[in-house]
């Protein structure tokens, strides 16, 4: 079986080296000269709405899956109408907006922040001064790693701010003084059973994720489990889903969902049972579900713009690397490290070991 995947970023690349065992083969349509996936598939070297390489894409392909959720809407249409494609269009691209994602949640009683649609900078003001400040402002499409946003602390950010961002549709938020940030990576099969791992404590640097930690027991799991569960049968999904939430004194509140395999569950590639990665071509390529339980205390750390001395970490027991094959430039997610140890105590010392030998540039 050949599975089509739309992306070739490392998030492919992982989906393949999880397929390869169960002789899932892949092709990748990027419009990259070598995207890092290629090393494990075929690669369509072609722009996502180029109807030859979709064509091609279905032709070789049985199922088709998305590595990332801007891809054009048309291009998601003319690959479902020919073969089973997932996660279906419209979790394409009810998670690729802000506030259509935002309002798919109220509508399913996931509470979330305070939150406003801007089209113009009045619209800014008037929310600004219903919701107050701090808040934040963030483009409804587009965003990733902290960008396309901005925190507004005293009423003289606020001035600007519209065309600062690109005149392009926002979304408000008030700022939320949250404990710690959580999410919950979720797999449904094309039967409609549901799983899920562990929700996982995330600590982000610049707007980028730093460190993800799965807990065990997390007092907030099962209302976790549930929103995830409540979008995914809205959405008829099929696939992996992350859900990132903000943990305050009032419980959770949604931030976003993305509909693929996320950063924050790369940890289960050697931490669980079954890894998103792994539970993600299972669900698209219809087959049985796998476990997802935690295996041992472990964590992961993102290497972003250049990498750690190597021999130096792989010498802290329990570490395992992942170099994504990417040229290094500040601010780019080049691999991650896992970090997996019998106990709590040990893994902090290995955190901490291997921390300190990160040179991390975050642009
Ligand atoms: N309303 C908010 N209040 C406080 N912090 C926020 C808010 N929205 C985003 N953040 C912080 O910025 C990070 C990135 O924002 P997010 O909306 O998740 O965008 P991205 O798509 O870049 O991940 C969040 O993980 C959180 O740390
Ligand atoms: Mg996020």
């Amino acid at each position: 079986m050949r599975i089509g995947i739309v992306g070739g970023g490392q998030l492919g690349r992982m989906l393949a080296q999880a397929g390869a065992p169960l002789d899932l083969r892949f092709t990748f349509l990027d419009p990259g000269s070598e995207p890092c996936a290629a090393a494990h598939g075929e690669h369509l070297q072609a722009d996502w709405q180029d109807p030859a390489a979709l064509a091609a894409l279905t032709a070789n392909c049985d199922a088709i899956t998305f590595e990332f959720e801007n891809v054009p809407a048309e291009a998601v249409a003319r690959l479902a109408e020919q073969r089973p494609a997932f996660p279906p269009a419209q979790a394409l691209s009810t998670a690729r907006d802000r506030w259509l994602e935002k309002s798919l949640f109220r509508e399913l009683d996931i509470a979330v922040p305070p939150i406003a649609r801007i089209d113009s900078q009045a619209d800014l003001d008037a929310a600004v001064a219903e919701i107050g400040l701090p808040a934040v402002v963030k483009t409804r499409t587009l965003g990733y790693d902290g960008k396309g946003q901005k925190v507004m602390r005293e009423p003289a950010d606020v001035s600007g701010t519209f065309a600062e961002l690109g005149g392009v549709p926002l979304i408000l938020e008030g700022f939320i003084d949250f404990d710690h940030e959580i999410s919950v990576i979720a797999v449904r099969a094309r039967d409609g059973e549901i799983r899920h791992w562990p929700v996982v404590r995330n600590a982000h640097r610049q707007g980028i994720l730093h460190c993800s930690v799965p807990q065990v027991a997390h007092p907030l799991q099962a209302q976790a489990e549930d929103y995830a569960s409540r979008v995914m049968r809205e959405l008829d999904y099929v696939g992996v889903m992350a859900f990132e939430f903000f943990v305050t004194d009032a419980g959770l509140l949604a931030n976003e969902i993305a509909p693929r395999v996320h950063n924050s569950g790369h940890w289960s590639i050697e931490g669980a049972v079954t890894s998103q990665f792994e539970n993600h071509v299972r669900a698209v390529a219809g087959l049985p579900l796998g476990e997802t339980a935690r295996l041992a205390p472990c964590a992961m750390l993102n290497v972003i713009g250049a990498f750690p001395e190597r021999d130096a970490v792989l010498a802290v027991p329990g570490t395992r690397w992942h170099d994504y094959g990417k040229a290094p430039r500040p601010g780019r997610k080049i691999g991650h490290i896992t970090v997996l140890a019998a106990d709590d105590e040990t893994l902090a010392e290995r955190v901490a070991a291997v921390e300190a030998l990160l040179v991390n540039d975050l642009g």
